[in-house]
Formats: structure tokens, sequence, C-alpha cells
């Protein structure tokens, strides 16, 4: 006998409801704090873990599904084989080498880039139609990189990129002015990393525009201030690593955010790296972080917030640093 006993002449399920299918490749910190926070806040149909360690990828799994009475009811996967992936909405990219205390992202790329080699290809050929989310580092270098390999328009693949150094910016600049983060708007664009660019001139804070309304009330702001925040948004994550290793939470809300955005068509705004050239005078093919709009097609456009000179000049540099490493590339 069965346990329910099915109602008769059920109408059978809507054809045009579609699942949700994320997958998840690299099942370290960062990968684990993005699926727990993408369980918890109910972004999916089917979470699939992917990595190339069998007992861990098991054991992660079934302590997410040991979950499943405290959660929304999601289906989730795991495999070292690709083909568990196919048909993905959305495949998040966080396998691979991270940095030891005090080195730089940029100096993480030739560890990951022969990793990058052998999880690209499968996954675009299981999800032609996925959209990409890479967040291993340097994610700018690899955003590009995943671009090449995957032969996916652009529009389809993004990197995390300072998503979450402008969530770190907004934290700071609350905390200095004593404000809610959420209601503090201020991008933080460029490299993800140590040549990133913080927009001053366009921060606001409820709607009032901060530089000049301290301007245009005499009020004495200290460019010293203002870069030493800057200088603490950069140094955030040295410090995080210095101090447990690695980092973890903020960056699972901060892909979070973005899976939001994306598998919802929610249209919002995020830093994230997206192909560059053509924007602000950058003339290469080079992946940094522009203040872009999000929906299920991935990148719908970039937004034309006004850059003043420097600004400009530093976002230029920041594009310098990035392709010199990404020359390094061998593909
Ligand atoms: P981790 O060492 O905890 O996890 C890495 C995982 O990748 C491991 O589970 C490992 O088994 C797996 N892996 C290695 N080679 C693989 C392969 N060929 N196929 C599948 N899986 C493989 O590291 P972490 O702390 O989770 O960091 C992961 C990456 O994320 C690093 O590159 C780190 O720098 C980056 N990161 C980026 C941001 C960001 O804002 N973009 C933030 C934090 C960390
Ligand atoms: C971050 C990583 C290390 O937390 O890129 O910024």
């Amino acid at each position: 006998q069965a346990f329910f006993r099915p109602i008769t002449n059920a109408a059978p399920p809507s054809p045009t409801k579609r699942q949700t299918k994320i997958s998840v490749i690299g099942v370290g910190n960062v990968g684990m704090a993005i699926a727990q926070t993408i369980l918890t806040q109910d972004l999916t149909d089917e979470l699939v873990l992917i990595d190339n360690k069998d007992d861990k990828l098991r054991g992660e799994m079934l302590d997410l599904q040991h979950a499943a009475a405290f959660l929304p009811r999601t289906k989730i996967y795991a495999s070292v084989d690709y083909a568990v992936t196919a048909g993905s909405d959305l495949c998040i990219i966080t396998a691979g080498a991270r940095q030891n205390a005090g080195e730089s992202r940029l100096n993480l790329l030739q560890r990951n880039l022969a990793l990058f080699k052998s999880i690209v290809p499968p996954l675009a050929r299981y999800s032609p139609q996925t959209v990409l989310l890479i967040v291993s580092n340097p994610v700018d270098v690899l955003t590009y990189l995943a671009w090449k390999l995957s032969g996916f328009p652009s529009n389809r693949v993004i990197g995390s990129g300072t998503n979450l150094d402008s969530s770190r910016f907004r934290f700071l600049i609350a905390d200095h002015l004593d404000v809610n983060a959420q209601d503090v708007q201020a991008y933080i664009v460029g490299e993800h990393g140590d040549s990133s660019v913080a927009l001053w001139s366009s921060i606001s804070i409820g709607g009032v525009p901060v530089l000049s309304f301290l301007e245009k009330q005499q009020i004495a702001y200290e460019k010293e201030t203002l870069e030493n925040i800057h200088k603490a948004v950069i140094d955030s994550a040295y410090e995080v690593i210095s101090l447990k290793g690695y980092t973890s939470w903020a960056i699972g809300y901060s892909v979070a955010s973005l899976a939001r955005s994306i598998l919802r068509d929610q249209r919002k705004i995020h830093p994230v790296s997206v192909l560059a050239k053509g924007f602000y005078g950058i003339g290469n093919e080079v992946f940094l972080s522009l203040p872009a709009q999000l929906g299920r097609g991935g990148v719908l456009g970039v937004t034309n917030v006004h850059l003043n000179e420097e600004e400009l000049q530093r976002l230029r540099d920041s594009a310098k640093t990035i392709l010199e490493v990404q020359t390094q590339l061998d593909l």
C-alpha cells in the first residue's frame, strides 16, 4: 500500500514550470559557503557539487542533505563526473589554489590555469546554455580564460569580481558614518585585488551624493581618510587570510546575490567582472569589474557611471595590470 493515496483526475504538472539547476565546482571553503547560502536562500531546485576529491565531495553532499528538515526542498547531487551538471542554468567555479598569507591573487594564475582547462570545456559541453560564474582567483584573468575556453558569448561569462570588494567598501563607509550598509550606494571597480578603483565621486547615501554634499556644506573632508578606507578594502582579504587562513562567508553571500539576480532575472546592478573592451576607453579584450545589470541572460548591459579623470585613469591602469598578467596565459 502506498504511503500517499494519489488524488484522482489530477491535472499533470504544468509543462511551462522549469526546474532551476546550479552546479558548484570545488567544494572547499568558498564552494561550500556558496552552496549553503544558495540553499538557505531557496535559489534553486537542484544543486550539483563537483570536486576531484571523491570522499570530501560525498561527505559535503551528505552533510548538506542531512539539513533537509530545516531547509527549503532542494535536490542535492555530487559527483566527480561532469555528466551530473548537464542542463545547468548556472555553473559557479570555485575550484583551485588559494593564496597563502601575504600572497597576491595574481600570483595564483599558473596553479589555476591547468585546472581551468580541465573544468571549463566539460561544463560548456554538458550545459551549452549555462551562465558561467567564475570565483577562483585571479578572478578577472580566469574569467577571460573561461570565456576563451568555453566559446560562449561574453554576456554568459561573468566573474564575481568586485561585488565582494564593494560590499566591504559599503560596510566600512557605513561603519565610519554610522549608517546602514544597505543604504550606501558605492562601487569598487577594476581588478578584484590590489589595483581596484574606488568610485568616490558616485557614492550616495539614501540618495544624497556624499562628496558634493560635504563640499556644499564646506565640510573639509580629507582625501587621506578616503584613501585609507579604500586601502582597508584592499587589505581586507589579506587580513582575514592571515587570521583564519581563507575567506568564505562574505564571498558566499556575494555569489548568492549574483545567483539570485541572474536566475530570478532581477536586472539588478552589480559590480562584476565583464568583458570591458569598448567601455571607458578600454581597447583590449580584458575582463574587469564594471557596474553591470544582471538577468536571466547573464550580463544585460553596463551602467554609464560618470567617472572623473582620476578614476578613469586608475581604471585604465587596472586594466593594464590585468592585461600584463593575461599575456602570461598559454592557451
Ligand atoms: P580550498 O582549498 O578550500 O578549496 C578548493 C577546492 O578545489 C578543493 O575542494 C579542491 O579539492 C578543489 N579542486 C582542486 N582541483 C580541482 C579540480 N581539478 N577539479 C575540481 N575541484 C578541484 O580553497 P577555497 O578557500 O575554497 O578557495 C577557492 C578559490 O576561490 C581560490 O582560488 C580563492 O583564491 C578563490 N576565492 C575567490 C574569492 C573572490 O572574491 N573571487 C573570494 C575567496 C576565495
Ligand atoms: C577575497 C578573495 C581572497 O576574499 O579574493 O577577496
